[in-house]
């Protein structure tokens, strides 16, 4: 790599530490990327896929499913058994991020 290059991509880099610094990840977001990798990124679903994305739905309802999944009061292959991982504090949190997605 050239100097002239190298003090390009060391200039870059450096710009754009302060913005990383800035945003931190919220406990939400973290939480609702576990989410995304069968319901899509940010909670869009390609079109045709079987599972159902969740960036249309508001925060209540996914607090609300989450919960009947993970007590058992709704069926499902996958989400009973992903739900019990969650305590209400972290659902409301993913649910929060989420809800905020299709917006
Ligand atoms: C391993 C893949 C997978 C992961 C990870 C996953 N889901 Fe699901 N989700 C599914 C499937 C499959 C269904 C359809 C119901 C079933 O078979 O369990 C579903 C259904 C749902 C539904 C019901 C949608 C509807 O239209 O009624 C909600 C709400 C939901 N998931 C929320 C979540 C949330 C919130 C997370 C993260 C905490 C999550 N899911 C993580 C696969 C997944």
């Amino acid at each position: 790599m050239s100097w002239k290059a190298w003090i390009a991509t060391t200039g870059v880099l450096m710009a754009s530490l302060p913005v990383m610094a800035e945003k931190p990840v919220s406990k939400g977001e973290l939480l609702a990327n576990s989410c995304f990798s069968c319901h899509g990124y940010d909670g869009k679903t390609v079109e045709g896929a079987t599972i159902p994305p969740l960036a249309d739905y508001p925060a209540s309802m996914i607090v609300s499913q989450m919960k009947a999944y993970r007590d058992g009061e709704r069926d499902g292959t996958v989400m009973p058994r992903h739900a019990r991982g969650y305590t209400d504090e972290e659902i409301e949190l993913l649910a929060q991020y989420i809800g905020k997605q299709g917006q």
